[in-house]
């Protein structure tokens, strides 16, 4: 779907949010939401903030599961995810902190493994995702699926491609300080959704949107495994969708 702006594509996909967290409500049933970071959701969050300030949308039953955290920051990094995710969302609306799940980005090595499994296992315990949002990465990551993510992988330590410490080094004042891995959820963890928006704004993402939608699935572009899924949407503007 092409927006004419990613301001008004954000708030369509907040207020597809919005109304499932109401129906899953009504039918007194928790809300599962898989949450993303980076630039391109920022706007959805600020429009669920809006709601829940303005017009009493109630976060009360939801529960949240993020994509991935870098590997070693504490919580309390302003780089974070977990701050990212306090500061922009969290913070502002009454979701219980109990519910909030981000994979911890500062846990020992050899814990890494039990929490990545443990992560699964929490998400399936709360029913699976009702809905994930996503961004997607110039190498074609979701989450941080790096190139070479099968479409069978589960919450797991990666290695972050040079080109996507690249693309956060003005976040981090240089590239030196940029994290070497992350912990991510996997393709297969995504790919089990029940509802997948994936966003991608401005012109440096229109290639690689161009080969995700287009081109042939394969682990060199992870995005393209959401080819699978039977029920996604990829929201774009105008530049995003140029090379389509
Ligand atoms: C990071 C995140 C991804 C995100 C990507 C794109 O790599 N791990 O989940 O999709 O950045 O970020 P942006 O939305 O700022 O372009």
């Amino acid at each position: 779907e092409v927006f004419r702006d990613s301001g008004q594509a954000s708030i369509a996909v907040a207020h597809e949010i919005a109304d499932l967290m109401r129906d899953k409500a009504s039918r007194g049933e928790p809300c599962v939401l898989g949450l993303a970071t980076g630039s391109s959701p920022i706007r959805v969050y600020a429009e669920l903030v809006r709601l829940h300030e303005q017009e009493g949308l109630d976060f009360s039953h939801v529960i949240t599961f993020n994509l991935d955290e870098y590997y070693e920051l504490p919580p309390a990094n302003r780089n974070s995810y977990w701050y990212f995710m306090h500061d922009h969302l969290f913070k502002h609306v009454n979701v219980a902190p109990r519910n909030i799940n981000i994979p911890k980005g500062n846990i020992p090595l050899d814990e890494v493994y039990r929490h990545c499994m443990d992560y699964e296992a929490r998400i399936q315990a709360a029913g699976g995702l009702d809905f994930q949002l996503l961004g997607i990465g110039r190498t074609g990551h979701v989450g941080f699926n790096e190139p070479g993510s099968n479409s069978r992988s589960l919450t797991r330590l990666i290695t972050l491609d040079h080109l996507t410490r690249v693309d956060a080094a003005g976040d981090f004042q240089g590239i030196s300080n940029v994290p070497t891995r992350a912990i991510t959820m996997g393709i297969q963890t995504i790919n089990q959704a029940r509802r997948i928006v994936l966003l991608a704004w401005g012109h440096k993402k229109a290639e690689i949107i161009q080969r995700t939608v287009e081109g042939e699935r394969t682990s060199e572009i992870p995005a393209t495994y959401l080819q699978e899924h039977p029920n996604v949407t990829v929201l774009l503007d105008e530049e995003s969708s140029a090379e389509l």
